[in-house]
């Protein structure tokens, strides 16, 4: 009789325990930023809420795809980091929820205009120029000039030098390909891309991986945000970065609520944490050099000068609506991938 009396108290203490735990306070990121960045966000705000946050990171086009995927039956609170073209693409298609933030005073325009044009379904959380890096060393080894410029790259003597992303999965490979078109016009924009295609050693899945395999010596080149690019240089491996002379687009890297999130409230307090100069400023102990939204946060002077560097005046609008988005990555998949190399 003894040993069911304790087989029934040891079973209350297990089903009250895992009660507790169900309650527990919790949030589930979707991270498209670098995994280091993504890592020391969710840590942070575990250690100043005490809320579980459960981070997963893709890149920004396939944590775009997997939110649609999930609508009807949604697993992800908040979409932190990543371009904002897909976060923009999100709003439109009415897949993220409308928060107005106390957090607003603090920001810079650009990240206030980003909520703006979404219905406030989305907003700035740091920028980053476009451009790319090489491999010093490598350069050399191989007797290759320097690139200054992005047509440069399609010179046949960097043939199997240069690595980027796809710009399906990958945010960054989107934002080259949309400017590209903003600078050469659509037609001199995909024969740019048809051009680059066939200097292309590797298509990868996430964006900032070709400068890491730069740094690493197993790619020369690579088509990658600056800020990307610097922290290899930073980290000691040798690497050279380039804003290309004919000009360059910009990232404004987004947040998003996922609509019918499950952990609203948290998902709203993560959302104006994230916001804060305290939170932004981790970025330095990750050698993140985007700069930040909240204009008290913390900006390294190795991070790239956006001021300095020679900006096309992205269209936001355009190239992060769905049809556009939709448009340009069809004709890219049929007209540019597709082609022998
Ligand atoms: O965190 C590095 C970074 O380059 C961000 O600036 C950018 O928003 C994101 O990665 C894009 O990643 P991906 O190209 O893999 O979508």
């Amino acid at each position: 009789m003894k040993n069911v009396q304790k087989t029934l108290l040891a079973a209350a203490a297990v089903l009250a325990a895992s009660t507790t735990m169900a309650s527990a306070a919790k949030l589930t990121l979707y991270c498209s930023a670098q995994e280091d960045w993504c890592q020391s966000m969710a840590r942070g705000f575990e250690e100043a809420t005490g809320i579980d946050v459960n981070m997963t990171r893709k890149s920004s086009g396939e944590t775009f795809a997997q939110v649609k995927a999930e609508s009807s039956n949604p697993k992800g609170d908040v979409w932190w980091g990543g371009t904002g073209d897909p976060h923009l693409q999100a709003a439109e298609e009415d897949l993220t929820e409308p928060y107005v933030t106390g957090m607003r005073g603090e920001l810079n325009d650009w990240a206030i205009s980003q909520a703006t044009s979404a219905g406030d379904r989305t907003i700035g959380i740091y920028s980053g120029a476009l451009g790319y890096g090489f491999n010093s060393d490598l350069l050399k080894a191989n007797n290759l000039p320097e690139p200054k410029c992005w047509k440069d790259l399609t010179k046949p003597e960097y043939k199997g030098h240069v690595q980027m992303a796809n710009p399906n999965s990958s945010g960054t490979a989107y934002t080259t390909l949309a400017t590209m078109v903003q600078l050469f016009g659509e037609d001199g924009g995909f024969d740019f891309m048809k051009a680059l295609h066939k200097n292309i050693n590797q298509y990868t899945k996430s964006g900032s991986a070709p400068i890491k395999a730069a740094g690493r010596g197993e790619n020369t080149i690579g088509i990658v945000f600056m800020h990307d690019a610097v922290k290899q240089a930073v980290s000691g491996f040798p690497i050279k970065v380039v804003a290309p002379c004919e000009g360059t687009g910009y990232e404004i890297g987004s947040m998003s609520i996922i609509k019918g999130a499950r952990n609203l409230d948290e998902a709203k307090k993560f959302y104006d944490w994230a916001l804060t100069a305290a939170a932004q400023t981790r970025a330095l102990e990750v050698k993140a050099y985007q700069v930040p939204s909240n204009k008290g946060a913390e900006t390294s002077p190795s991070a790239p000068d956006l001021s300095s560097i020679k900006l096309i005046d992205y269209d936001f609008k355009k190239y992060g609506s769905s049809a556009e988005r939709k448009r340009l990555l069809k004709k890219w998949d049929d007209e540019v991938s597709t082609l022998p190399q």
